[in-house]
């Protein structure tokens, strides 16, 4: 089959690899119909270098059609229409059962001192061949495998997989009181999304921070106040204040992540760490301070005394720098971590309807075949040709 396979720093290519198979009694197999592009996936086409191999399997945002299933597979049939969330997860054991998927104690990645496995993402959460293919193997398929309805197009149940909970997740982790603010950094797919939930679900004043014109207009448009930060570097506090009774905001959300814009010495140890040889560029990961934290250290400047951070950009470094004292003294409430996907997809299915309440049906902006994935990887990295969200069809 087809799939979108690493190579080397910013290289992907689509290439020919095994048809997946039936390894375990609980697999299922897909036939990919739509398969997303992620910010995550910008991480290993650039900065998280050391921990990919060449040939790896890209992607973990894939919905489609069971093709075959295991013989211990209960729940599935051939022909389900599905989503597959990007954690993988047993649904049965102590951290399933308290909903924190993203760390199943069924499929950690224990030699890596690692959370839950996860299609398409590098060695450290067990280098599973991922969604951005034509077919897909699905471990512990009657959980991994949400069913959704015959009907509406793709889009509609596509971003199960990943924004939908992942956003959801952020919102829920941001604590906003009741017709409260929350200030959003990064109006990527994860950030805007969140916008559109956190509005959803009752705050009052949402406001949104990133640099590109096209995604702060996208946000505007749907009601957040949007600050364009190329033009408030040095008073973003003010502003902030000024919309939030001179307290900042009830609660903000980190959804840049690692690669965050204006932070120029970091870069350079990420270029260090993306160019030198495997062994020493994760040394590197280790010992220095790897993420860029513009946006971290903002979004914790930025929220009220006595409010909440939840981040829900990715970072990796081990040694970076966080001013603790500012956590300490305004005793900022701190959660983070990835999406626990299998926890909040009851709760939004119910909301993937004709009136769109979270305006799934028009969110991406490219569609493409599977043979251009190099093209969307650029276009997606330099945010050309408008792109916020691509999603593939194989
Ligand atoms: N926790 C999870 O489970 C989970 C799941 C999916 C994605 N993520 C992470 O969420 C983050 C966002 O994902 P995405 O798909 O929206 O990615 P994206 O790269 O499209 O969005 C990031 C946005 O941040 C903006 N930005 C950069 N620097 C900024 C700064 N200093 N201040 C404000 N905005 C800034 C960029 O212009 C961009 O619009 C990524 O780090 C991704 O890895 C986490
Ligand atoms: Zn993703
Ligand atoms: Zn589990």
């Amino acid at each position: 089959m087809k799939a979108v396979t690493w190579q080397a720093k910013r290289s992907v290519e689509v290439t020919d690899v095994p048809d997946p198979v039936i390894e375990q009694p609980t697999d299922a197999i897909i036939k990919v119909t739509s398969s997303g592009l992620c910010g995550s996936d910008l991480h290993l086409y650039e900065v998280m270098t050391p921990f990919m191999n060449q040939g790896n399997v890209l992607g973990h945002e894939p919905m489609g059609i069971v093709q075959a299933v295991g013989s211990d597979v209960k729940n599935l049939q051939v022909g389900d229409r599905v989503v597959i969330p990007f954690n993988i997860a047993c649904g049965s054991c102590f951290t399933c059962d308290i909903g924190m998927q993203s760390q199943c104690e069924t499929t950690q990645v224990k030699s890596q001192n690692r959370g839950a496995m996860m299609f398409g993402y590098t060695k450290l959460y067990g280098e599973v061949p991922g969604g951005q293919a034509e077919y897909l193997r699905v471990p512990h398929a009657d959980y991994g495998a949400v069913k959704v309805p015959e009907g509406p197009a793709d889009d509609r149940f596509l971003y199960l997989s990943d924004v939908l909970p992942t956003a959801w997740q952020a919102v829920e982790y941001a604590h906003i009181p009741a017709g409260g603010s929350v200030i959003i950094f990064g109006l990527g797919p994860i950030g805007e999304m969140a916008a559109r939930i956190a509005r959803h679900r009752g705050a009052e004043t949402v406001i949104g921070v990133d640099v590109v014109p096209e995604r702060l207009a996208r946000s505007k448009a749907r009601g957040v106040h949007t600050i364009d930060l190329t033009k408030h570097e040095d008073d973003l506090l003010e502003v902030v204040h000024s919309l939030t009774n001179g307290r900042g905001a009830d609660a903000a959300i980190d959804a840049v992540g690692m690669e965050a814009h204006g932070a120029g010495g970091t870069k350079l140890i990420q270029h260090a760490a993306g160019v030198l040889p495997d062994a020493l560029a994760e040394k590197v990961f280790q010992t220095a301070g790897v993420d860029r934290l513009t946006a971290l250290l903002a979004a914790i400047e930025t929220v009220r005394r006595g409010g909440t951070l939840s981040i829900v950009g990715l970072y990796a470094g081990v040694a970076d720098p966080i001013p603790m004292d500012t956590l300490f003294d305004k005793q900022i409430t701190v959660k983070m971590g990835q999406a626990n996907v299998r926890r909040w997809t009851d709760t939004i299915l119910p909301l993937l309807t004709d009136d769109d309440p979270l305006g799934v049906d028009d969110f991406a902006t490219h569609r493409m075949p599977l043979a251009d994935a190099p093209r969307a990887y650029e276009l997606f990295q330099k945010k050309d040709d408008g792109a916020f969200k691509i999603v593939f069809h194989p």
